[in-house]
Parts: C-alpha cells; structure tokens; sequence
C-alpha cells in the first residue's frame, strides 16, 4: 500500500472482532514504533505490551473500560519517561566509540548540554538554578536565538512525549501496512495504570493503544477534518 493510501486507511476503531494479532505482527509494529524521530535521539519511550490477563482487564478498566479497550485483542501502553536519558546517552557515547566516531561535538551535547537540558531532582532545586541562570542567559536573547527551554519538569515531559506519540503514530501505521487497526486513547486514569504497571513519577503514560481487527461496526462514522485553510497557513 502506498503511503498515503495507508494514512487514509488509518482509522480510530472502537470495537475490534475476535480475531487474534499474531506476535509477529506487534513485535513488528513495535520494532517500527522504536525508528521514530526523537529528540537527541535520547530514545525516551517505553511500550508495555499487555500479555498477562489480568493486567489487561484492569487496564481497559482504567480505560473507563471504553469499547476500544475492552474489546482490543492486544494492549500497549506507550510511556514517555524523563529519568532513561542518562543511561540512553551512555549508551550512544558507546556506540558512537564502537564505530570510532566519537568527535568532540559529540562529547559537548552528550555530556554537557543533554545534563544542563534533562537533570532534575525531586526537590526541584535544579528548576530554582535553572531559572535563575535562564534570566541571565535570556538577556542573549535581545541578539540572538537561545534555547529557552526546557527548564521546568513539565517542559522535560513535553520533550520526550512528543517523541513518544511520533513512535505511537509509526506504530499504528504499522499496524494497518499489516492489516490490523488501533485506537489511541487518552482516556484513562494514569494513576492507576501507573500503579498497575509499577511506573514511577519520572514516567507519564502518553497514549493506550488498543489493537485487533476492526468489527464491521467498529469506526464510529466517516472521517472528519475541518477546513484545511483553517490548519494549514503558508506564510
Ligand atoms: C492522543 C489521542 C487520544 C485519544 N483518546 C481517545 C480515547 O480515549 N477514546 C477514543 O475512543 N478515541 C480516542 N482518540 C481517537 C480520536 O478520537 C480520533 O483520532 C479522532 O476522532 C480522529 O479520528 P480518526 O483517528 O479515525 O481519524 C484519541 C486520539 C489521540 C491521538
């Protein structure tokens, strides 16, 4: 199927049928999902593919047991976390000297400004230094561009949830170039999908996916977009 013939075929399904997804197909999807763009290719995603029953069953609960949940053959839970990223840029710098191409520029971004971007601490003291070194440093910024972010907890989150629902869309793409569909949610109770899946508070649960075969009934209607000259500006 040609791209475009697949992002059209993609549709939020709400009721799938019985039939089963082989392994294959989600360790597939899954292994698509983990090539998605990503800042600093920091690689700061984690997907919980749902294999023991009753996890699955309070996990489509948690989804205010919508029918895209409970009727899904297969559930994944898509996690972005922002305390991976020390771990994940070792292993880069490693890879990097693997291959004999660890270069100086790389050595600053990985082991100076990704620390200055991703460090954090519970107590955010490191938000307060952060802030107050932003005020000085923003002043640059009457002459010329300067990173302006992330500084707090919750821009760090939206750094590496964006990544993480990039990786949700190759995934769900996926799953339709082999035949099958999805449905992503938001509508859940994280703090208890958290609890159930033992995820910290470094963790933010982006999208649940549930997955399987479209029932004859299961897309809710024809596909709506507003008017493109609404969200689409040349400038
Ligand atoms: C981040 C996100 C969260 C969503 N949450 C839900 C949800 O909780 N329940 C649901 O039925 N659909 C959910 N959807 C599906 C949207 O309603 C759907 O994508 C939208 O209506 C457009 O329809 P389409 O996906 O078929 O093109 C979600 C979609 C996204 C991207």
């Amino acid at each position: 199927m040609n791209f475009f013939d697949l992002v059209k075929k993609r549709r939020s399904v709400r009721k799938f049928t019985n039939d089963k997804v082989p392994d294959k197909v989600i360790k597939k999807c899954l292994e698509a999902a983990i090539l998605a763009p990503n800042s600093s290719n920091l690689q700061p995603w984690e997907f919980y593919w749902i294999k023991n029953k009753n996890k699955k069953d309070s996990i489509a609960k948690a989804c205010f047991s919508q029918n895209a949940a409970i009727t899904a053959q297969e559930l994944i839970v898509a996690v972005s976390r922002i305390d991976t990223w020390k771990r994940n840029k070792n292993l880069i710098i490693e890879d990097y000297k693997k291959k004999k191409k660890y270069i100086p520029i790389i050595n600053r971004y990985y082991n100076k400004l990704v620390p200055i971007l991703y460090y954090h601490d519970t107590f955010g003291i490191s938000n307060i230094v952060k802030k107050l070194f932003s005020i000085f440093y923003n002043l640059l910024g009457f002459f010329k561009p300067v990173l302006r972010s992330p500084i707090y907890k919750h821009e760090l989150f939206e750094v590496v949830t964006k990544s993480t629902a990039l990786a949700c869309q190759n995934l769900m793409l996926g799953l339709v170039a082999e035949g099958f569909d999805s449905c992503p949610m938001e509508g859940f109770d994280e703090k208890k999908v958290k609890k159930i899946l033992n995820l910290n508070r470094n963790c933010h649960v982006v999208m649940i996916l549930g997955i399987g075969k479209a029932a004859k009934d299961g897309v809710y209607g024809d596909r709506y977009r507003i008017e493109k000259n609404l969200v689409i500006k040349k400038v």
